[in-house]
Formats: C-alpha cells, structure tokens, sequence
C-alpha cells in the first residue's frame, strides 16, 4: 500500500510536521529534489528512515534548518561558512561543518561523525514544516539508496510508497538536481558534491577556489560520492555523437536525439529534465546513449550525476 499523496497546503504542513513529531516520515518536496523527512532528534525514526531507503547507516544525513538561529545551534560556522550562508541560504547549498555539543540532531543522523551537513532550503514547504517542529528535519532524497533521485510526488511513490506515512506533493522541483555540499573542515573548503548552485558562484564569495573532494570509491563518507549512483537499470553510454543499434539517444543544444536534455541548449532546463528523463527512458529502453555536455556552471553537477549513472564497476 502507497502512502497518501496530498497536495501541500497550510494545513497539510502543519499535519506532517504531527507526523513527524510522533515520529513518522514524510516526503516532501524542495526546491532541488523532493526529500524523505523525519525528526533529526528522534534515532528511532533516523533508524526507520535509513531502512526505508535501504541506506547503508554509516552515511550521514542532511540537517535541514529554517534559519540561521537553528544553524548555529547545531553546527559552528566559522566566517567563511558564513559568508556562504549569508550569500545563499535559503537555497542550493549544504555547508559541511564542526557538530556543536548540545545541538537536537542525533548521532545515529550525523552517522556518529563529528560534523554536520546543514541545509536552508529554498522551498518554503520545508521550513514551515522545521518552524512548526522547533527543530532540524534530516532528509535524504526520497529515492531508493542509489537509485534515480524523486522530482515528483508520483517519482517518490514509485520509489518508496510502502513505509512513508505521508507524501505532500507541491508538483515538480523547480531545480530538479540535488543541493551542492562544501565542507569548510579544510583550507580551503571542498566541493564534496556539485550540485543546484554552481561552483562559480560560491567561489566568488570566498574569494578562492574550492579544493576537489578526494575521490572515494566505494568507501564513502558521502553516498552521492559511490561510483555507481543516481542510476538507472538502463545502460548508458556518455559522449555519445551518434547513436548505435538499440540505442535511445538524448542530445542537447543542437545535437539532436530522440530527446533532448534541452532544445535551446539551457544547462538549468538540462538539470531540471535530467532525472525525469533518465527515470522515463529507463522504464522503455535498456541502452541510452548520450551527447557530450558543456562541463561549466550546472554542466559539472550534471556531468557528474551521469558519470555516476553510467558507471559498472
Ligand atoms: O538537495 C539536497 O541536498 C537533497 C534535498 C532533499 O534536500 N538532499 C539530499 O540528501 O541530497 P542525500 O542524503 O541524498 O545526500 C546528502 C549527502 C550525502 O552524500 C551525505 O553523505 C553527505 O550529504 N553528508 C551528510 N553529512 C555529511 C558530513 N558530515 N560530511 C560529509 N558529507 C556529508
Ligand atoms: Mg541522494
């Protein structure tokens, strides 16, 4: 049996936020991705969470805030972090930072690392279900672990129907791929993964570059970091000029496919069709084939989540 899906409305916000207290899960859009939410302070619903993803427990979660009073209850941001949260909270950004003592996100939730992630998300379904709760909502993707990321209600139900208690549906994520992460516990800070807000744009703030995550395999502090992610059953071949037999071709710009990742050759209506587009095609095709894309601005976030959907060991 699927969960309820029901359209977000003042009153359905206040509801999740009951659900949540009492320690149930709900999906619920934002503007990257739709997310699978619990308390951050109860372990138990964390444990339900992580067994409702499949989700191997030692990765750590998202604490999700409402503003910065809440963020500097859970973590401390040095000045740099805090240009960053000045600069683009509410948005696409996760800040890596120290877990300060004291704070409501439980261990089981920051997979007992001394750091946490904490995110202001852009939509504001989410902070009013955190202003209602008091406190941090931990949500990962509403997606199976490793499987395509959720930019509907009907992705989420598809994905994890059966042990979420509710499914608030606010339509289609305006940005459609996840929140970029830095982690200011190094000097200079790293991208551990390129996201919705362009590299670019957070090194402008910071007045330096980001240093590159160190690549981590198959043992990862971070599951987005997994070779194999975001992927769909279906084949995929990258760079593709033209197609071969059997092959489902996606172009962009003016290569053309079967479909196209955006006509006009938009790297942000690219990232919003990516995920809907990979999820379609690999329902009706077994190999897609894809043109190579520009690598700058959100081409390195979408750049990244293909290699990782592409990738068989
Ligand atoms: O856009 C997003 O960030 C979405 C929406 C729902 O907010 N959430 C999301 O969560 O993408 P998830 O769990 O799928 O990805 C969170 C990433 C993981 O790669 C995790 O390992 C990393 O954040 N992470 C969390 N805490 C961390 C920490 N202390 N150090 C390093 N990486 C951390
Ligand atoms: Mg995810």
């Amino acid at each position: 049996m699927s969960a309820a899906i029901i359209p977000v409305t003042p009153q359905t916000l206040v509801q999740a936020a009951a659900i949540l207290r009492g320690g149930g899960l709900v999906a619920m859009p934002t503007e990257t991705v739709y997310g699978l939410a619990c308390d951050a302070a109860n372990p138990d619903a964390v444990a339900r969470l992580y067994e409702a993803k499949g989700r191997p427990s030692f990765n750590p979660l998202i604490a999700h805030i409402s503003g910065p009073e809440m963020a500097a209850r859970e973590g401390v941001l040095d000045a740099r972090a805090q240009a960053c949260a000045e600069a683009f909270w509410p948005g696409p950004l996760t800040l890596v930072v120290p877990a300060r003592e004291g704070g409501a996100t439980c261990e089981l939730a920051r997979a007992g690392l001394a750091s946490i992630a904490l995110r202001m998300p852009g939509h504001g379904a989410p902070r009013h279900i955190i202003s209602a709760l008091g406190r941090p909502i931990v949500a990962p993707s509403a997606n199976r672990s490793g499987r395509i990321s959720p930019v509907t209600a009907r992705d989420v139900a598809e994905e994890l129907g059966e042990g979420v208690d509710l499914i608030l549906d606010g339509g289609r994520c305006e940005l459609g791929l996840e929140s970029t992460i830095v982690s200011f516990l190094t000097d200079p800070p790293q991208l551990l993964r390129p996201g919705g807000l362009a590299r670019a744009e957070i090194e402008a703030v910071l007045g330096m570059g980001l240093a590159a995550a160190a690549s981590a395999g198959d043992a990862p502090t971070a599951p987005g970091q997994l070779s194999r992610h975001y992927a769909p059953d279906a084949h995929i071949r990258l760079n593709a000029t033209a197609p071969q037999p059997g092959e489902i071709f996606v172009g962009f710009g003016e290569v053309t496919g079967d479909y196209t990742l955006s006509a006009t050759g938009s790297l942000r209506e690219a990232a919003a069709n990516l995920y809907p587009l990979l999820r379609k095609l690999d329902r009706h095709h077994d190999r897609i084939a894809i043109c190579p894309l520009p690598a700058e601005g959100l081409g390195e976030a979408i750049n990244d989540r293909l290699r990782r959907a592409a990738y068989r060991g």
